[in-house]
């Protein structure tokens, strides 16, 4: 594994990263004897910062981590997230208050069974509240030991600013990947500047670059069912895509998820991409891309290709968007 630093400190990442979310929550059928194993795996290949939150699964994700984490713990850097919230059980709303992210972070803590989470992120910015009260409250979080460091998630360029204002942002975390490129105008050089670590999610745009998701396959409670990219309507030009970045890999013997993950670690040396999954065949492949180089040309053809195949669809919803970049 190659390393990578967290924001300004001397905290070493894995370059690449675990995201945890898929192993029980949004994606597929949950295999908890294989994601146990990926976990562990992890640990064995130095995979060091991995990522979940408490809204995965209702709170199970954090529990399921949690069995590999706790006997680990000291060779782990443990991310997780606040602010989506169940009211009954069935309606989800947002919410980053001060007052309800001082029971999210218990409820956490609890959960993961250790007695502070290395990067608490406010897993998006809530309108409803401006961003120095909700990074105060987090603030206050490190000089109790509960939390070492704060991050926030697919926040704007003016959240961000005014929030490492009030006390360091160490990370930012959005979608980033070869399909999602939003964040190249503003935000990524907003993090190269302020010497924040840019943490891409869905790096493999959720499978659909691997060359290896039907979406004609997905089960009828899959999230991506719900998202425009994942449609039928964009299923050619995403298939043909995929096929080009396959092309790509089989000419220089590797994959494409181990391309799509090259591509994102070659963006910029503060980034550090999670991909997620439950699967240890996948877990060592998505390892390996800290090790393949893109040449010029290699760059060249993944260019040619998006400029070929445009109409990939859009990452989400309007409703989801609402809470993006706030
Ligand atoms: N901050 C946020 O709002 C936010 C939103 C979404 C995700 N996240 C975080 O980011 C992490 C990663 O994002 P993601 O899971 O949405 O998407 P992703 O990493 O882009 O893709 C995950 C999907 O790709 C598949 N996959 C993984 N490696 C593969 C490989 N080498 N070859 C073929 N397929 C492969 C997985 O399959 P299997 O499941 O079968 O292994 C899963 O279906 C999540 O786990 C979560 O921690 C954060």
């Amino acid at each position: 594994m190659k390393y990578r630093k967290l924001g300004n400190t001397n905290e070493q990442l894995s370059a690449i990263g675990l995201g945890t979310m898929g192993m029980n929550h949004a994606y597929g059928v949950p295999d908890d004897k294989e994601s146990l194993a990926t976990l562990n795996l992890a640990i064995d290949l130095g995979i060091n910062f991995w990522d979940t939150a408490d809204i995965y699964a209702k709170g199970e994700n954090e529990k399921l981590v949690s069995q590999v984490l706790v006997p680990n713990r000291d060779k782990i850097f443990i991310a997780t997230k606040f602010g989506f919230r169940w009211d009954d059980n069935r309606t989800r709303s947002f919410d980053a208050s001060p007052a309800y992210m001082k029971t999210a972070v218990e409820q956490s803590l609890k959960r993961l069974r250790i007695d502070h989470i290395d990067l608490y992120y406010a897993h998006r910015v809530d309108p409803n509240v401006p961003i120095e009260e909700t990074v105060g409250a987090m603030a206050e979080l490190v000089k109790e030991g509960k939390v070492r460091y704060l991050g926030l998630s697919e926040a704007s360029a003016a959240s961000i600013k005014k929030a490492h204002a009030v006390h360091p942002i160490a990370a930012l975390q959005s979608e980033y990947s070869l399909l999602t490129r939003d964040p190249e105008a503003e935000i990524l050089p907003l993090t190269k500047e302020l010497g924040i670590s840019f943490i891409p999610f869905s790096p493999l745009a959720r499978g659909l670059v691997t060359n290896t998701l039907d979406i004609s396959t997905l089960g009828d409670d899959d999230f991506r069912r719900t998202l425009p990219r994942y449609q039928e309507q964009y299923a050619e030009n995403n298939r043909k895509l995929a096929e080009g970045f396959a092309a790509l890999a089989g000419a220089k013997n590797v994959t494409p998820a181990q391309i799509a993950l090259a591509w994102v670690l070659s963006q910029g040396e503060n980034i550090i991409p999670i991909p997620g999954t439950k699967k240890t065949k996948y877990l060592r492949e998505n390892a390996g891309a800290v090790d393949v180089d893109l040449t010029q040309g290699d760059l060249q053809t993944i260019d040619e290709l998006l400029k070929k195949y445009p109409d990939t669809g859009a990452r989400y919803t309007a409703e989801h968007e609402k809470l993006a970049n706030n």
